[in-house]
C-alpha cells in the first residue's frame, strides 16, 4: 500500500443500468478521483444490485463495460483504485446474508427509495429490491471500508449501514467493522431533473431531455440545456428568490459543480440576467467537461478486452481483502469450523 495514504479506505459503487448521467457524474464519480490520491480505494460496479430489476443479460454485460469506461474516462486510475465487479468477489452475498440476520424488518421499512421504487407495486417487486441496502451495507463492510462517496439519495442507505455496524459490532462484543462515514459534496449532491426541477436526476425519467448522458454528444447536450425548463422571468436579484425557482438552482448548481466554482460567485454573475444568457454559458461549460471524457469513453468501449481485464485483476485484488474481512467474520459468528 502506497505509505503516503491516510488510513482508512473508501468504496463506493455504481449500478451498470443502462448508461450514466450528468448527476451520477457531478454526485459521485468526480468526487472519487481525489480521494484516489489519499486513501486505498475501491470503485465497484454492482451488477447484483442492478438484477434487484430485470436486465436484458446482453445489455447488462456492455452496461459493465460502459461503467468501467465511465469511472476510468473520469479519471480513476486502475494502477492507484482497484476497479471491479461485485459479482465476482462472492463474499460480498456471503456476508450479506450474515447481515441479513443481523438487520431489523423495521429498519428496512423505512427505506424510502424502496418505497419509491415499488410504488403501488409493492407484491410484485423482487425481495431483492427490499433487500437492496443490505447488500449495499455488504459492499461497505466487506472492505472495512471508512468513507463512502455517494450522491444525497443514498445517505439513508449510508445510514442504515451504520445501524448494521453498530449492532453488529454490539451483538459479537468486538469492533469488528469500523464506522463508515458517507463523503456527500454538497455542492452537487442532487443534480435534478432538467424537466422538473422537484425531481432528481434520474436513469428511469420517461423523458430524455430530463437527463445529459455522459455519453451525449455535444449537439445533444446543446439541445437538452437549450429546452430545459426555465422561468418566463429573468433570473432573480437575490439569492434566497433561488428557494422558490428549482429549476433555475439546479442550472446554476450544474454550472458551479462543473467549473468547480462556488455556487453564490456563479450567482453573482447570472442575478437579474436573462434564462438564455445562463443557458448559453452553461452549454459550453458542460461540453467542455463532458467531451473529454465522452471521447476517452468511447475509445475505452472499443477496447473491450482492456475493460475486461481491469474488471477481472480489480476483483482478484478486492478478493483479498474482502477473504480476510469474510474470516473475521465467521470466526467471531461461529461459523468457521474450530480447526
Ligand atoms: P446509483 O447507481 O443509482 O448511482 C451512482 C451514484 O450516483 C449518485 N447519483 C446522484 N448524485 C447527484 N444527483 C443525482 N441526480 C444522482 N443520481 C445518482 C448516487 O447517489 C450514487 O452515489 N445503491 C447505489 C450503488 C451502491 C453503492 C454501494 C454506493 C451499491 N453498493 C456501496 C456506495 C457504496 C446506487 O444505486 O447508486
Amino acid at each position: 500500500m502506497n505509505k503516503n495514504f491516510f488510513s482508512g479506505r473508501v468504496l463506493s459503487g455504481v449500478q451498470p443500468t443502462g448508461g450514466l448521467h450528468l448527476g451520477n457524474y457531478l454526485g459521485a464519480i468526480k468526487n472519487f478521483v481525489p480521494l484516489q490520491e489519499k486513501f486505498q480505494s475501491l470503485f465497484c460496479v454492482v451488477d447484483l444490485h442492478a438484477i434487484t430489476v430485470w436486465q436484458d443479460p446482453k445489455d447488462l454485460i456492455a452496461n459493465k463495460c460502459e461503467v468501467a469506461a465511465a469511472f476510468i474516462a473520469s479519471g480513476i486510475d486502475p494502477k492507484k483504485s482497484i476497479i471491479f465487479n461485485q459479482s465476482q468477489v462472492p463474499e460480498h452475498t456471503q456476508l450479506a446474508w450474515v447481515l441479513n440476520c443481523i438487520a431489523r424488518m423495521g429498519w428496512l421499512n423505512r427505506m424510502t427509495q424502496f418505497k419509491d421504487k415499488a410504488g403501488k407495486n409493492k407484491e410484485k417487486v423482487s425481495v431483492g429490491l427490499y433487500t437492496y441496502p443490505i447488500l449495499m451495507a455488504s459492499d461497505i463492510m466487506i472492505y472495512k471500508a471508512t468513507h463512502v462517496p455517494v450522491g444525497e439519495d443514498q445517505k439513508q442507505h449510508l445510514e442504515l449501514t451504520r445501524d448494521i455496524v453498530q449492532k453488529f459490532n454490539n451483538d459479537f462484543k468486538k469492533e469488528v467493522f469500523p464506522m463508515p462515514e458517507p463523503i456527500i459534496m454538497k455542492s452537487a449532491a442532487r443534480i435534478m431533473s432538467l424537466r422538473d426541477g422537484t425531481k432528481k436526476m434520474s436513469k428511469s425519467d420517461i423523458s430524455e431531455y430530463s437527463r445529459i448522458m455522459l455519453t451525449d454528444n455535444n449537439d445533444e447536450i446543446a439541445k437538452k440545456i437549450k429546452k430545459a425548463k426555465t422561468d418566463a422571468m429573468p433570473l432573480p436579484e437575490n439569492i434566497e428568490e433561488l428557494e422558490n425557482m428549482p429549476e433555475a438552482k439546479n442550472l446554476l448548481t450544474i454550472y458551479s459543480a462543473c467549473e468547480n466554482k462556488n455556487f453564490d460567485e456563479v450567482f453573482l454573475k447570472y442575478q437579474n440576467r436573462n434564462f438564455s444568457d445562463l443557458k448559453e454559458d452553461l452549454i459550453e461549460v458542460v461540453i467542455n467537461k463532458l467531451s473529454p471524457i465522452r471521447e476517452e469513453m468511447i475509445k475505452l468501449l472499443d477496447n473491450h478486452d482492456y475493460l475486461q481485464g481491469i474488471l477481472d485483476s480489480g476483483s482478484l485484488d478486492a478478493q483479498k481483502i474482502a477473504k480476510k474481512v469474510l474470516k473475521e467474520v465467521y470466526d467471531v459468528t461461529g461459523l468457521n469450523s474450530v480447526s
